[in-house]
């Protein structure tokens, strides 16, 4: 693990100022672990233990902790942590009433997973009730049960426990080893490779034709592209991680300059909150040292929740506060006569001439067994998912 006085040069300063680091290493490790055998225990379910992660290896700079009631309350109601610092998704833990009650503030609490393994620590210097529709309306847009990130909000417990924590023990990204690279260590490869400025890219999705137009349209001005594909809890439909994982690999060997790009995972769960998600992947890209960030159509949409440009505009109105320059793109697509891949900003052609491209139709077309066409998907890409989804179904036991 690398730790801050490798660190040579940063391409860029981290949201809030200082780059957090809550892991513990060494003797300190140690003697915490034995400590907290005597700790009150949580179970952690995925989705907190990859907060729990992001916050202890500082994607989530300047958070130390889970957010007690003052931050929580001005990042629902106004973007901003209590200080002033613009955040735009609360980063919270919630338990169930009874759960709470059994912890006393003050104390410590050991962090486990669903493995039973011993991840972190927490310091508890707060509990608090919240309202989960005023979360979910004004986080997610809307109080429908249907929206992924709102079913989430009602199935958790009713209190969140607030306080800084530690980690003692990573979450096993061992299928993803070579890509597992805390923001300290993509400081220093960016350092490594020379590169000034470079465009993070999330995505939850292959990197279809479309992503990667824009991707190279943002590349021709930049010195280098960080693919950070998220990999913690996604919902059900989603390709899963390793297949994509693997289709990240195919395209930039066979399509981006060797030089010029690089694939590091970025271990969050997603939730579908769009506009204000963007926001979120904003500031964790800059943690993560890059300079620039691409918001594309519907940047972390999930159904018809929000409008094609509402994350654009969103982010828009904070560009100020963001110490990472937004490179926004419009809705891409290949145009037949074009033969190319474009936009409405460069393309003349009618509309039946564009074919549309978007995750959730490459999703589609894969779940009907049907070819991706190559307007779609580079050919290399799409044997990879084909093959990667057929073992995933054989697996399930689903022929
Ligand atoms: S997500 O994390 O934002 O949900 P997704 O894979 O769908 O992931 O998109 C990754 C990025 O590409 C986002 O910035 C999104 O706005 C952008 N994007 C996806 N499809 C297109 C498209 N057809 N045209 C322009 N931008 C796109």
């Amino acid at each position: 693990m690398a730790t801050a006085t490798q660190i040579i040069n940063y391409t860029s300063t981290s949201h809030g100022g200082e780059l957090i680091n809550r892991q513990l290493e060494g003797a300190e490790r140690e003697a915490l672990i034995k400590e907290a055998e005597a700790f009150p225990k949580l179970t952690l379910n995925a989705w907190s233990l990859s907060d729990l992660e992001l916050i202890a290896i500082g994607g989530f700079s300047p958070l130390t902790g889970f957010m007690g009631e003052a931050d929580y309350t001005n990042v629902v109601e106004n973007l901003h942590l209590a200080d002033g610092t613009l955040w735009s998704i609360p980063i919270t833990l919630p338990v169930t009433e009874e759960q709470a009650d059994a912890y006393e503030l003050g104390s410590k609490i050991a962090l486990y997973g669903e493995d039973d393994k011993l991840y972190g620590i927490l310091d508890l210097q707060e509990k608090f009730t919240y309202d989960k529709e005023k979360e979910a309306e004004n986080v997610y847009g809307t109080t429908e049960e249907a929206h992924p990130g709102v079913k989430k909000v009602y199935e958790k417990g009713n209190v969140y426990l607030a306080g800084p924590i530690q980690l003692v023990n990573r979450p096993d990204h061992s299928k993803f080893e070579e890509f597992e690279l805390d923001p300290i260590e993509v400081r220093q490869m960016f350092h490594d490779l020379g590169w000034k400025t470079v465009v993070g890219f999330q995505t939850r999705n292959p990197v279809h034709r479309a992503h990667e137009y824009i991707q190279k349209s943002a590349l021709e001005t930049v010195d280098g592209l960080l693919l950070n594909p998220l990999v913690g809890e996604t919902k059900a439909d989603d390709i899963p991680a390793d297949v994509r994982m693997e289709s990240y690999q195919v395209i930039l060997k066979n399509y981006f300059p060797e030089n010029r790009a690089r694939l590091a995972i970025y271990p969050a769960a997603m939730r579908y909150a769009g506009p204000r998600e963007a926001i979120l992947h904003a500031i964790v890209r800059l943690n993560y040292g890059c300079t620039h960030f691409i918001v594309g159509r519907d940047h972390a949409g999930v159904g018809d929740y929000y409008g094609t440009y509402e994350a654009q505009e969103l982010i828009s109105q904070y560009e100020d506060e963001l110490g990472i320059n937004i490179m926004k793109f419009e809705h891409a697509f290949y145009c037949t006569k074009c033969e190319n891949m474009a936009t409405a900003k460069t393309c003349p052609h009618d509309k039946k001439y564009h074919v549309h491209l978007s995750g959730t139709k490459v999703r589609e077309k894969l779940r009907n067994g049907e070819p991706l066409p190559k307007e779609f998907s580079r050919p290399e890409v799409a044997e990879v998912l084909i093959r990667g989804l057929r073992r995933h179904r054989e697996q399930n036991g689903e022929g």
